[in-house]
């Protein structure tokens, strides 16, 4: 994905993308998964129960993404509460997938991103100030809005156009834009727990290092930072020759672009020159997307 003018591309590529077949619906495993505590929780929401989406706070996270999905046709109350989600055509355009199983790939990452913050965040997660660094159409931001309250949730992305589709879609939380070469972040610190999936796999070395010089200076003493890096097998699947710009940094940018592209980083170069920043505590592998290698971190005091 390029991520020049966007709105344009929005517009035109919407027309233009090829014909996705209808979503499936979901009745039939939501019934069977949910039982009877979807069906409390819809009667809650059909109440107008204050807890909002708290409500779904104890359920399994692939029954949480799937309900996200909103590809069923029970459930109404539920479905009114949940935040609206783009059509199949631009989560293909902007995540590679749609539906289900770009559902499947987030929910398995947000067991990370929980289960890293359980380990390593100061305070519970409910009262943690949360940030999505490149959130793009909240994908990812609404995963968390059932642990975290709007007024605590923040995402920024250097596309208006993208971060509209947020707010627009009703995605609980703060959305601002960010600079791709930032200075600082839209939004002041402190936070808690930032996370940003897919987004330091397509920068530039330089735009990579603003952007962590601006997390660092947002992020609290300790807090824990999760990001996706490419595997060095990543390699193989891009068509441009990857530029070695430094030692464990290969960078190709996409047409037009300069600071997004295809990026390779090795965890010895995440080692040697984040270090300053932050410190990297675990790496875990994805095998719901095995080219997204998931790294915690901890900001350096
Ligand atoms: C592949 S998308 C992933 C979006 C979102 N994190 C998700 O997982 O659904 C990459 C996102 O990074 C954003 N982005 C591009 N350059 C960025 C930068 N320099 N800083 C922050 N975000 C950036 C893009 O606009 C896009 O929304």
């Amino acid at each position: 994905m390029s991520t020049g003018s966007l709105r344009g591309r929005l517009k035109s590529g919407l027309r233009r993308a090829p014909q996705q077949p209808p979503p499936q619906r979901h009745d039939d495993w939501l019934q069977a998964c949910g039982g009877e505590r979807l069906d409390r929780i819809e009667a809650a929401c059909a109440a107008g129960d204050p807890r909002g989406l708290s409500l779904f706070r104890a359920l399994d996270a692939d029954l949480w993404a799937l309900l996200l999905t909103h590809e069923y046709d029970g459930y109404p109350a539920i479905r009114g509460l949940l935040p609206r989600v783009p059509e199949p055509a631009l989560q293909a355009r902007w995540n590679g997938a749609a539906g289900v199983p770009l559902a499947a790939q987030g929910a398995a990452f947000y067991r990370r991103l929980r289960a890293g913050f359980e380990r390593y965040g100061e305070r519970p997660l409910h009262d943690a100030r949360v940030l999505d660094f490149g959130c793009g159409w909240g994908r990812l931001t609404r995963m968390l809005a059932r642990d975290v309250a709007p007024e605590r949730l923040f995402g920024c992305d250097p596309d208006e156009a993208i971060l509209a589709v947020c707010r627009d879609g009703g995605v609980p939380g703060a959305f601002a834009r960010s600079d791709r070469v930032p200075e600082r972040l839209p939004f002041d610190g402190p936070f808690d727990l930032a996370y940003a999936f897919s987004v330091f796999t397509h920068l530039s070395e330089e735009a990579q290092e603003r952007c962590l010089d601006a997390l660092h200076a947002a992020l609290a003493p300790g807090a824990v930072l999760v990001v996706t890096v490419r595997p060095p097998a990543y390699r193989e699947l891009v068509a441009a020759p990857l530029e070695q710009v430094a030692p464990g940094y290969a960078f190709a940018p996409h047409l037009g672009e300069d600071h997004y592209g295809e990026a390779i980083v090795t965890l010895p170069y995440v080692r040697e020159r984040w270090s300053g920043r932050f410190a990297l505590l675990e790496t875990d592998l994805l095998l719901a997307d095995p080219f997204q290698l998931v790294l915690t971190l901890r900001r350096r005091l």
